[in-house]
């Protein structure tokens, strides 16, 4: 949440930082704003909306200056408004935040008291005036600012301008993710690589606990006591190029549709053709002897971990915990001496899940990562890295992260069962072809892209509320497709397992009242078509996902059925992960929401 960069250079930094701040767009984007140094004083323009209404705002008035910081925010204190747009500045400083500084209520009133005037109602504006105070009182500026630090709470990522010194740039990191950039002559910062891959790719990225200072000729990093620590610099992988719609009118669209690719690959990696098993990098643990899993992760992420919970307890014989990060961390898990948690996270930023990663880590767990961005926080700390290649996601709403997180979460639970014996060759041989064919099932769910367009159109955009039901793997599925239509589309839907269905929201059902039933033809159908026939009986609109046999087995009971591919059950939750983004996705389409964007929604979720 929030987005920060910051430039030392030899010319203007502004169109620099804006064109930072839009590579940042996916961290938050209800106000934009940037301040530079020039002519001896602060120069500052801020916007509220996204980036684009700052890039009109320094077009009409523009700013000049080789110094400067910029931001784009996800609203925690005080409303999306320009008073509350990030840098916020007095004649002397200028900070830019990521973070929540959770203090900021005493620092504040003491501030008022000395007669500090504040602008406006963020937690930030206490660092301007602390450092302030510190330099008023007749510390040298860069002293002053660490003294600042020192009182702050909670977590931040920071970049500081002085106006006494046109030559450094301060950044600061306590939580929240922070990276140095190296350039030629020029130094730069940023909350990711990706921000700074246009400028360079030799990256640093700071730990919690350091602070930065960045002239034109390099970096000096420290702890808060004033020691120099050192950091290594990176070669990052992340290309400068913007990355394209490739053609569709979202993101998000382009990123469904890249699903065929990247769920294929991100199996290439560890599915070996000629002998039909899989191979895991090498692990520092033992998958035969693992007592326990713990699976944690947040939204979409979580879900995934949702089906692997369902996977590796039935194929693998090995008790999986499953929770929320959020609950997780604070909730005093048991934890198994030696067991194994996997944390499961696209961006690899997400505070809970960083939080409950380190938690565990002091618990003596293996901690494993599926990350899908190799050079992030959750990346860095885990003990060991299981990618998913699917590239930069966009789209605020995870899409082919999902299906990928699945695919590796499949290929581990493959993997748990051959060591511990559970899986046969046999078996082994079996499940691997059947994740073999999805990349090209996948593509022909594509193909169902029109019909759930119309019936996104026809039966699911004027609702007022959707229920999406299924059982086993298709539980989690019904929980991500309500997720994703009420992140996308702001129509609330509920997810539910379909035998619960009778214990409260069959109350709900009437005409108006749409019910999404994943009932791929496994074990489960039979049960779930019941629950069909409940909603059909009550004159309730069921739209079923299914295969050819589940559409045979079901009759004429709904005319809203679409026929997935058939395939082995074990997989079906990777495909029919795509029709519910689709049926999100044509739904938001139709409502004309802003589908990339959603309103109050951030990609990368750095705060509690
Ligand atoms: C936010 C995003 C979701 C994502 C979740 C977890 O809520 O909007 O799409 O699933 O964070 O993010 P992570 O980067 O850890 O997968």
């Amino acid at each position: 949440m929030c987005g920060i960069v910051g430039i030392i250079g030899g010319s203007d930094v502004a169109p620099r930082l804006i064109e930072g701040l839009k590579r940042l767009e996916y961290r938050g984007y209800d106000s934009g704003g940037i301040a530079a140094l020039a002519n001896g004083g602060i120069e500052r323009r801020r916007a509220k909306g996204k980036i684009i209404e700052l890039e009109t705002r320094v077009r009409e008035d523009p700013v000049r200056g080789a110094i400067g910081i910029g931001h784009t925010r996800w609203a925690t204190h005080g409303v999306p408004n320009e008073a509350n747009a990030h840098p916020h500045a007095n004649d002397r400083v200028a900070v830019v935040h990521n973070g929540i500084i959770e203090n900021f209520q005493v620092l504040r009133r003491d501030l008022l008291d000395d007669g500090h005037v504040f602008a406006s109602d963020t937690d930030t504006e206490v660092v301007v005036h602390l450092i302030s105070q510190e330099i008023a009182e007749g510390v040298e500026p860069i002293e002053a600012t660490r003294r600042a630090l020192t009182r702050l709470e909670g977590a931040f990522a920071l970049g500081i301008l002085l106006r006494d010194r046109e030559d450094v740039l301060i950044a600061a990191r306590q939580g929240s993710p922070l990276a140095i950039g190296h350039g030629d002559g020029e130094m730069y910062l940023g909350s990711d690589a990706l921000a700074l891959a246009p400028m360079t790719r030799r990256i640093t990225y700071l730990e919690d606990g350091d602070w930065a200072l960045l002239t034109r000729d390099g970096a000096t990093i420290r702890d808060l006591d004033g020691r120099d620590v050192e950091r290594p610099e990176h070669l990052t992988g992340l290309s400068g190029a913007m990355i394209g719609k490739g053609g569709h009118r979202h993101f998000m669209a382009k990123e469904i549709f890249e699903q065929p690719q990247v769920i294929g690959d991100t199996l290439n990696a560890m599915f070996n053709p000629a002998n039909r098993t899989i191979t895991l990098p090498d692990l520092p643990f033992d998958l035969a002897t693992v007592p326990r899993i713990v699976m944690v992760a947040c939204g979409t992420a979580s879900l995934a971990g949702m089906v692997g919970k369902y996977w590796m307890e039935r194929l693998a014989g090995v008790p999986v915990e499953w929770d929320v990060a959020s609950e997780f961390r604070y909730r005093a898990p048991m934890m198994a001496d030696g067991g194994l948690a996997v944390f499961i996270s696209q961006s690899g930023e997400t505070a809970d899940t960083l939080a409950a990663l380190r938690y565990c880590k002091e618990h003596g767990q293996h901690c494993l990562a599926v990350v899908n961005a190799p050079e992030s926080t959750i990346a860095r700390e885990a003990h060991s890295v299981l990618p998913t290649l699917a590239g930069p996601e966009i789209g605020v709403a995870s899409t082919k992260a999902f299906t990928t997180q699945l695919v590796v979460l499949a290929c581990l639970t493959i993997a748990l069962g051959r060591a511990r014996g559970t899986l046969g060759r046999a078996e082994e041989a079996r499940l691997c072809t059947a994740l073999s064919e999805v990349p090209s099932r996948a593509a022909e769910v594509l193909h169902h892209a029109e019909r759930i367009r119309a019936i996104a159109q026809e039966t699911v955009a004027p609702a007022r509320d959707v229920l999406f039901l299924g059982r086993g793997t298709s539980y989690p599925l019904a929980l991500e497709g309500a997720l994703k239509l009420k992140e996308i589309s702001y129509i609330h839907a509920e997810g539910y397992a379909a035998g619960e269905m009778k214990h409260g929201p069959i109350a709900l059902i009437d005409e108006n009242f749409p019910v999404v039933v994943i009932a791929p033809s496994d074990g489960a159908f039979d049960k779930t078509a019941s629950n069909l026939q409940e909603v059909v009986a009550r004159g309730g609109r069921g739209i079923v996902l299914t295969d050819p046999e589940g559409v045979a087995r079901l009759g004429a009971l709904t005319p809203d059925v679409i026929a997935l591919p058939a395939v082995d059950p074990f997989v079906a939750p990777i495909l029919h992960a795509i029709p519910l983004q689709l049926l999100a996705y044509h739904t938001a389409v139709e409502k004309g929401t802003d589908v990339d964007q959603p309103r109050n929604l951030a990609k990368a979720v750095t705060v509690e």
